[in-house]
């Protein structure tokens, strides 16, 4: 007894001295979002939950700032990184780097775009494309029994160069290509920002490009509230069809009071999908090439009582 009793606490300890030892680079893409604060916190949580010690950087939406950051993880040599990523272009040459050095890096939330699947061990996100197809739909459907011949959608963009605005465009324009009727006639960039989406917003109004629109989509839900805003401030009174991405809270207490339409749920809870995966990692488990965070959609055809709480 005592004998096992020595051996279990000994074998115990070392493995929690194992995972003591290693070392995660966290290399966060930012705090523009509510959304991001989430997702931020929910990785962190988790990785510490599971002992690594975690070598955290955010680069706050500075592209060169976030090469800088994986640069001083590759210098420090820690065990992995995990990487969100600002934008999807230009990661190879350093990926190739971290590659050399031995050190594996999990993607998570933004995609890269590379053909090079060896520079990464896999992705954790969701899938953008089918965020802004869900966007797309529930636009078709609100103008199915309508008798209209043009439906014109006001589009506010994320920051350009991101999966999340490429793909969050494509899955709309795919989705309302169904319809000949829907076109997006007007598109400005909000760079996922609530004061920056508002300003470019405000000057929008200012040159009559509301003229005309029936619907509003933007990418994310920071950028609808700068646009409300905006249109408050000019009195222009909310006539419009309003489709928003992430589904934080104060979003969709606007949706329960039928202040917006459509809210697409962009899940940031991966934290426990992300440090899953760096144990069975760890473990020399398989691990897939990508790997999907569930999301839903809420609308006003919902009952808003089965919403469950947002936390972000
Ligand atoms: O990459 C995910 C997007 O980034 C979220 O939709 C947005 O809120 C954040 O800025």
């Amino acid at each position: 007894m005592i004998f096992c009793f020595f051996i279990t606490g000994c074998s115990n300890k070392s493995a929690e001295k194992k995972e003591k030892e290693i070392t995660i680079g966290f290399s966060q893409a930012g705090t523009e979002s509510s959304w991001r604060k989430a997702q931020n916190k929910s990785i962190n949580d988790e990785l510490n939950k599971q002992n690594y010690q975690v070598m955290y950087r955010n680069s706050f939406s500075d592209p060169k700032q976030q090469i800088q950051d994986v640069m001083t993880f590759i210098a420090y040599q820690v065990d992995l990184i995990v990487l969100s990523p600002i934008e999807e272009n230009g990661w190879e040459p350093i990926l190739e780097e971290a590659k050399q050095a031995k050190i594996p890096v999990i993607i998570v939330d933004r995609n890269i775009t590379t053909d090079r699947k060896d520079l990464y061990l896999t992705h954790i996100g969701s899938s953008f494309k089918a965020q802004g197809g869900r966007a797309g739909l529930y636009v078709t459907n609100h103008f199915q029994r309508k008798e209209q011949d043009s439906i014109n959608v006001f589009e506010i963009k994320g920051s350009e160069n991101t999966s999340p605005t490429r793909l969050r465009h494509d899955g709309f324009t795919e989705t309302v290509g169904r319809d000949p009727r829907v076109k997006i006639t007007q598109s400005i960039t909000g760079d996922f920002i609530r004061l920056k989406a508002k300003e470019v917003f405000s000057q929008a109004i200012d040159e009559g490009k509301l003229e005309s629109i029936d619907v509003i989509y933007s990418h994310n839900d920071e950028m609808t509230l700068g646009a409300l805003e905006a249109l408050k401030e000019h009195q222009v009174e909310n006539k419009y069809v309003i489709v928003s991405i992430d589904a934080q809270k104060e979003m969709i207490d606007l949706l329960k009071k039928r202040q917006v339409n459509c809210v697409v749920e962009c899940n940031p809870f991966m934290g426990n999908l992300v440090a899953n995966t760096v144990k069975r990692y760890f473990e020399k488990a398989t691990i897939p090439e990508d790997i999907y965070v569930s999301d839903t959609v809420f609308s006003d055809h919902n009952d808003f009582s089965t919403i469950p709480p947002r936390n972000y």
